[in-house]
């Protein structure tokens, strides 16, 4: 006897073999059988011929940590089939805290939604006070460079001391002991890029000893590209864990074509014993924050002393030049032009969500620059922007290398309240739906089955999951049942808040989240601890 049998539908299973017809049976939290299972009775039946079951999606790059929050029901990732989440990603997590530097990690953070109060200090008391409310999904959560290096020393420009150090050490240590599973950086976002090489190897040296992995958005994305993914793997090395290399792309149109490099680099250190592996996600434009336009010595010191810098002429001045013609590499306008780059929120400047800087300037009468500024000034340095500046025909490279899996870099948002503030990137709705509608089925860039294996066993392979990921006998029941002539994105650019088509059933652990399309306003959902 079960209590829900899914009858009739085509298994892709997730291991990248072409799907077949199967009945698939759950008891519990469980898949216990699956063939043809017509004379077993089950407590609840669910009729899905001509549909898809697969396993639920793992979300390998996500930033929802801060928002499930605010939104348990993590409505624009479980409409899309997400099961899993791997949160704390580019340096970014909500612990550890220090009291010392309490304000600094406000400052860094860049939405604190209601109940995020910080009262915690250690990964683990954090982990606990988050799982405290439940989720509609399962949650993996990664410990941030950036977090670990505002506790121990704000936003100092400075290598670490020995202490201070070896305090990032121990916070760490204990945060995977306490159930995160390792270290994630943000090179490019202050403090992150206060970093030198050394100290990140320290870091992945210790994460290593207590079995975590290494996950990292890297030191430059265009011009210096080559050279970050190199330095990734090197930290990989040395620090002796795996690498995951974050959302890969060649950022600016003098870098396209660049991602072919990357792709080699990976396959060498692969070739070379190596775990090295990467996520990416399907769209053309980026998006991140408004402040990380200014150099980095501007946010020496946290969020008010840049506001001072932005207000005082001289450093202004400065900050201007260095963003014109920074050391050693391309400007903005080298490898995109502020026709490119988009305003995606903006709380106190609404009239600006939705719209390129080029026309911001030319409506206010100001330099592109300095209208890029007084946004960053009117924020609090809190302010996205997207900017579209990748290659589709890097995109296809990245999404058909075997070991590319698919993250969203997004977060869980939803189409009502505070969730649906700006026009923020439309990864966050579109992400799967995109790689099954738009890439395997329309574009045919890789098979179906292939893209299900990139967001199913290949992430639960890189993490060790050992019974997710696939839908096998034995396996946790996270499942999505989807209509492949029909699944597709709907976000824009204009108009992200939209959930996507033809996902008609998620179901997690055992229950449904999403059933005939809609949310049923279950939390399964479970923070998972490593292996
Ligand atoms: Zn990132
Ligand atoms: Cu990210």
């Amino acid at each position: 006897m079960f209590d829900l049998k899914i009858e009739g539908a085509e298994v892709i299973d997730g291991t990248g073999r072409p799907g077949s017809r199967a009945d698939v049976g759950i008891r519990d939290d469980k898949i216990v059988a699956i063939g043809d299972l017509h004379r077993e009775p089950a407590g609840r039946n669910l009729h899905a011929s001509g549909k898809v079951v697969a396993p639920g999606f793992i979300d390998m790059h996500s930033h929802s940590d801060w928002r499930l929050w605010e939104n348990r029901r993590a409505e624009s990732k479980v409409r899309q089939g997400v099961t899993t989440e791997v949160v704390g990603n580019c340096g970014f997590s909500p612990a550890p805290v220090s009291s010392e530097f309490l304000e600094d990690l406000r400052g860094f953070a860049l939405h604190v939604p209601a109940g995020m109060d910080f009262s915690w200090r250690s990964v683990g008391d954090y982990l606990r006070a988050f799982d405290a409310s439940g989720t509609a999904l399962n949650v993996i959560q990664l410990i941030g460079h950036g977090t670990l290096r505002v506790a121990a020393m704000g936003f100092a420009r400075r290598a670490p001391t020995a202490a201070e150090l070896g305090r990032m050490q121990r916070l760490l240590a204990d945060g995977i002991e306490d159930g995160a599973w390792g270290l994630s950086t943000g090179l490019i976002y202050a403090p992150g890029s206060y970093a030198a090489t050394d100290e990140v190897v320290t870091l992945a040296a210790t994460a290593s000893r207590h079995r975590g992995f290494y996950a990292s958005h890297i030191r430059g994305e265009g011009a210096t590209l080559l050279d970050a993914v190199r330095e990734a793997i090197h930290i990989g090395r040395e620090g002796d864990l795996p690498v995951q290399i974050s959302h890969v792309k060649a950022a600016g149109r003098p870098n396209w074509g660049k991602v072919a490099d990357v792709l080699a680099l990976i396959d060498a250190a692969r070739a070379e014993g190596l775990d090295v592996m990467a996520d990416v996600y399907p769209y053309t434009a980026s998006s991140t924050t408004i402040r990380t336009l200014l150099p980095d010595w501007a946010l020496e010191g946290g969020i008010d002393a840049m506001l001072k810098r932005l207000a005082d002429p001289e450093d202004r001045a400065r900050i201007r030049r260095d963003i014109e013609a920074p050391a050693g590499g391309q400007s903005l306008l080298d490898r995109i032009g502020w026709e490119n780059v988009m305003i995606a929120s903006s709380a106190r400047r609404k009239d600006a969500e939705g719209k390129r800087i080029s026309e911001i300037a030319a409506e206010r009468g100001m330099d592109p620059l300095d209208a890029s500024l007084e946004l960053i000034i009117d924020e609090g340095g809190k302010g996205y922007m997207i900017l579209f500046q990748l290659d589709e025909r890097d995109l296809r490279r990245a999404l058909t290398h075997p070991a590319v899996m698919i993250g969203s870099d997004g977060s869980a948002l939803a189409p009502y309240g505070e969730l649906a503030a700006g026009k923020p990137h439309p990864r966050s709705y579109g992400t799967f739906p995109r790689v099954l509608g738009e890439y395997a089925r329309e574009q045919r860039v890789l098979t179906l089955s292939q893209a299900i294996h990139k967001m199913t066993q290949l992430p639960a392979r890189r993490l060790g999951l050992k019974d997710r990921g696939v839908v096998a006998v034995g396996s946790r029941a996270d499942l999505v049942v989807f209509d492949s002539r029909k699944v597709a994105d709907r976000a824009t650019y204009q108009a992200p808040h939209q959930y996507p088509l033809g996902i008609e059933h998620v179901l997690v652990n055992g229950t449904f989240v999403i059933k005939d399309g809609h949310h049923t306003g279950s939390l399964p959902g479970r923070l998972l601890t490593p292996p």
